[in-house]
């Protein structure tokens, strides 16, 4: 998690940068964001490419930034292979995931020479012409339950995204009568379960083994997807362990992997700051972000957020503390971030509230209920702060 120091530092630092109609600043620290993306990096074999989930955080000079290390980007629309485009991505860096893909699109894409494109069912194969230049995939459902909550469990039985792996006969004559050269596959958001997601891993390479005995080569490529939890890298765990598993999976093999992470290398990445617009008797505050930017949260469990109170110069408010219900700004019962969270007696109108670990599934799900202003967004390099975006409406 991002310290309190730094938090201090971009509290400090932002003031000359906002006005006040900056309720809110949503935050990118860049220090934490590379580290995580080293650490995702020295937990798979070396020739792995990591494709990051634009879906988790699309801020253009978040891509950017990502591009710019080097890093490969996964578009989930075609709006996001034109964002990914315009941050510097090349081509062959990008993977396509639509499930909806219209005849145009695909028209586009098989002349992206390089792009990873992975079709959602077997019909989609029929659109491509028989020579693309992108590297066509076939998505695979590897029929897992990995433990992630229902929402995101991509892999059940009827689920809409990809082809059973029961259809294995299927999967296989069709990747021999088209242009296929990769299979992907992505269990679900918040795996806990990485036995059930080795037993996933071995099905996808014995489909595309099973490929390769028929016609040698022609399956070269495996996207194994993303769906790790978030967690801290200095208790972190889960990455290492899962990248020793994909290793014990493919040992001996010369598979080219890719991943497509997002939410574990963003989440704790970024942070969010708002100000505390009213303090309601002595148990519930008012602030500026809610449903807008925490969607998923207000609809379903909210995450256990880390709050703090911090003054205007930084220093941060401590001292007694008492249960406070953070109520968002939007016109509906549910708007709600926590309840009964532990804050400080003294909090008061007009200081901040800072919110850990807000990288992920945040700005990326801005609603335009109650149609309010999309924050200021800024990064924090470690030393200094960054305007990265301006207020933005989105009254159109
Ligand atoms: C195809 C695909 N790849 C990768 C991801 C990123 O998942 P996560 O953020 O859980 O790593 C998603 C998330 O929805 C996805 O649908």
């Amino acid at each position: 998690m991002i310290s309190t120091t730094d938090i201090s530092k971009v509290i400090a630092q932002s003031q000359g940068q906002v006005n006040e109609q900056d309720t809110s600043l949503i935050v990118a620290h860049l220090p934490s964001l590379n580290r995580r993306l080293a650490f995702l990096s020295d937990s798979f074999s070396e020739e792995t490419l990591h494709a990051i989930a634009i879906k988790t955080n699309p801020h253009p000079q978040m891509l950017k930034h990502i591009v710019d290390l080097g890093y490969c980007l996964e578009a989930a629309s075609i709006e996001e292979i034109n964002m990914a485009i315009a941050a510097g991505c090349p081509a062959d860096k990008i993977i396509f995931d639509s499930p909806v893909k219209t005849r145009r699109e695909i028209e586009f894409v098989s002349g992206m020479t390089g792009m990873l494109v992975n079709v959602n069912s077997l019909g989609e194969l029929d659109r491509f012409p028989t020579n693309p230049t992108c590297i066509v995939g076939i998505r695979v459902n590897p029929q897992v339950h990995t433990g992630a909550p229902e929402m995101f469990d991509v892999s059940r039985n009827e689920s809409k995204f990809g082809v059973p792996v029961s259809n294995a006969q299927d999967i296989v004559d069709a990747a021999l009568a088209h242009p296929v050269e990769a299979l992907h596959m992505h269990s679900g958001s918040q795996m806990k379960d990485l036995e059930v997601q080795r037993q996933a891993l071995i099905s996808l390479k014995r489909l595309a083994d099973q490929i390769n005995t028929v016609s040698p080569g022609k399956i070269h490529i495996l996207d194994i997807g993303g769906g790790l939890p978030s967690e801290s890298l200095s208790e972190s765990t889960r990455m290492a362990e899962y990248g020793a598993i994909v290793a014990e999976v493919f040992t001996d093999s010369n598979y080219l992997l890719v991943t497509e992470f997002g939410q574990w290398v963003h989440a704790e990445a970024g942070f969010a700051l708002s100000r505390v617009e009213y303090v309601l008797d002595q148990s519930r505050i008012f602030i500026h972000l809610g449903a807008d930017f925490f969607m998923r949260d207000a609809y379903t469990k909210a995450r256990p957020f880390t709050l703090n109170i911090w003054c205007d110069d930084g220093t941060q408010i401590q001292g007694a503390e008492r249960n406070f219900d953070v109520a968002g700004p939007l016109c509906f019962a549910g708007d709600y971030l926590a309840y009964g969270a532990t804050l400080p007696t003294d909090t008061a109108e007009g200081n901040w509230l800072s919110i850990s670990s807000t990288g992920a599934n945040t700005y990326a799900l801005w609603s335009r209920h109650c149609s309010r202003t999309v924050p200021k967004c800024i990064a924090f390099d470690g030393e200094k702060t960054t305007i990265w975006s301006e207020r933005t409406t989105i009254n159109f």
